[in-house]
């Protein structure tokens, strides 16, 4: 009756360009990574959560969420979704195939608990992500002379960011994962492996505030948001 959740935390923050991976910058005083589990513990019905932390990762260790009896840890890998199945391989072994599993990001920390009841309680489908839609419009690009030209305008009503969770049962994602990593698929997220064989994934409207920490100005956006929920 539970579910599990997949925390990809073994990247490196490359466009962060910090002294230590973008997981471990300090957001209100404690790092990211903290803030993203401590929150993930408050969400009803969970069995557990997974992190996957990259192999010469020394702090981890010293979160105060890493001796949560709820916290386990496994070893990821070169990209996030080789991070994402070592997690699906260390619940294979132990869960039923049909377990639902959230995979989020380390990065947001600050999806609210109503986002996670829409996801887990009213979405139709097993299958399904959070998602955001556009309020930007969108331009497809092409490369002219060195340069990027608009090649072409989607058509924004059809538009959706991708944030995180994105749920599954744990034996469709386990295997679609693995066939997509295989076929050396472009994988960003869980839902584009799950579409390539033919899924369709429900986009399930969530609230803007559930940024990925990307960028340096982020951290304050973050901070910001967190600072209004808990208040
Ligand atoms: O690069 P991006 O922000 O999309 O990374 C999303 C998440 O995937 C981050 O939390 C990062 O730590 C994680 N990741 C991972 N293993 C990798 C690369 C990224 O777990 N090899």
């Amino acid at each position: 009756s539970g579910y599990w959740v997949v925390v990809p935390a073994a990247g490196v923050g490359k466009r962060m360009g910090a002294d230590r991976p973008k997981q471990y910058l300090p957001l209100l005083g404690r790092p990211l990574l903290s803030l993203t589990l401590s929150n993930i513990l408050t969400w009803p019905g969970l069995s557990g959560i997974v992190v996957a932390l990259s192999a010469d990762d020394d702090h981890f260790s010293h979160l105060a969420e890493a001796k949560h009896p709820q916290v386990h840890r496994v070893t990821g890998g070169a990209e996030r979704a080789d991070s994402v199945l070592a997690a699906l391989d260390f619940l294979g072994t132990r869960e039923p195939q049909d377990t639902p599993v959230l995979v989020h990001d380390a990065a947001r920390p600050c999806v609210a608990l109503e986002d996670i009841s829409a996801l887990l309680d009213e979405a139709v489908s097993p299958v399904a992500l959070l998602a955001q839609p556009a309020s930007d419009t969108v331009k497809q690009s092409a490369i002219e002379q060195g340069c990027p030209v608009v090649e072409k305008t989607l058509d924004r009503n059809h538009i959706w960011l991708a944030q995180t969770p994105q749920r599954a049962p744990l034996g469709l994602l386990h295997s679609c994962l693995r066939r997509a990593l295989e076929q050396h698929a472009a994988i960003t997220d869980e839902a584009s492996a799950l579409e390539l064989f033919g899924h369709a994934p429900q986009l399930v409207p969530g609230q803007r505030d559930n940024i990925k920490v990307t960028h340096p100005s982020d951290i304050v956006l973050a901070e910001t948001i967190l600072r209004l929920r808990y208040a």
